[in-house]
């Protein structure tokens, strides 16, 4: 029972993803999603990458807090962009959003496209963290910020690598980033709230 809801968090599918794991994961997540979309700053910026978007719902209000910005979105799960789809269909009928299906180990976009990347409750799963950070940088221009949101000890105690889950500290996180060539790595964290919320974020070197 635990693997399979666990299974759901990392891959939401089907009309249990759709309709109660996506809209759960808003409520409950929605702290460290208002920490989150603080720490992007969207009215700054104009080119945007969230991957593992969910729902969309987040994108959806980073393309409301600047109109000037062009959202873009990656996620594995082909139910998640249906819904993402269906709920920002005016967006992307306007060229103001895009969303792919795709894997954040491999990002099908060019090099230095985006002045933000930006990911919330992915962490856990990343397969192989510094090499994925370095692929997230890789579509990040020169100066550009990359946002990193999850939970500090949310679901510590499923963290079996048979459930497909990793939990993070924010100095491990802070690592992994510095390791992937990373500079000016800083956190947000709210530790009151449980479980902690933490944003980190940093920059992508200029040569
Ligand atoms: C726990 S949900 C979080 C959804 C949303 N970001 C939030 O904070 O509410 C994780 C999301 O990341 C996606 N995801 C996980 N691993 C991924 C990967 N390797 N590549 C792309 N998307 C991934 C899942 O499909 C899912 O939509």
């Amino acid at each position: 029972m635990i693997a399979a809801v666990m299974r759901q968090f990392k891959k939401p599918s089907g009309w249990v993803g759709k309709r109660l794991v996506g809209p759960f994961l808003n409520v409950f997540h929605a702290p460290l999603h208002e920490l989150y979309l603080d720490t992007i700053d969207v009215q700054t910026e104009n080119k945007i990458l969230e991957i593992g978007f969910g729902t969309g719902r987040l994108l959806a209000r980073m393309a409301a807090l600047a109109k000037r910005a062009v959202v873009s979105g990656v996620d594995y799960s082909e139910d998640m962009l249906q819904e993402a789809q269906r709920r920002n269909r005016d967006l992307i009928a306007q060229n103001r959003m895009e969303l792919r299906l795709g894997d954040l180990a491999r990002l099908d976009y060019p090099d230095a496209c985006f002045d933000t990347v930006c990911t919330a409750n992915t962490v856990y799963y990343w397969p192989d963290p510094v090499n994925n950070v370095r692929e997230m940088a890789r579509v990040l221009r020169p100066g550009g910020k990359l946002v990193v949101a999850f939970r500090t000890t949310a679901f510590a105690r499923f963290r079996h690598a048979q459930l497909g889950f990793t939990w993070y500290s924010v100095t491990q996180v802070k690592a992994i980033l510095a390791e992937a060539g990373l500079v000016h790595i800083e956190s947000r964290q709210r530790p009151l709230i449980r479980p902690p919320c933490c944003v980190v974020v940093a920059r992508k070197a200029v040569a």
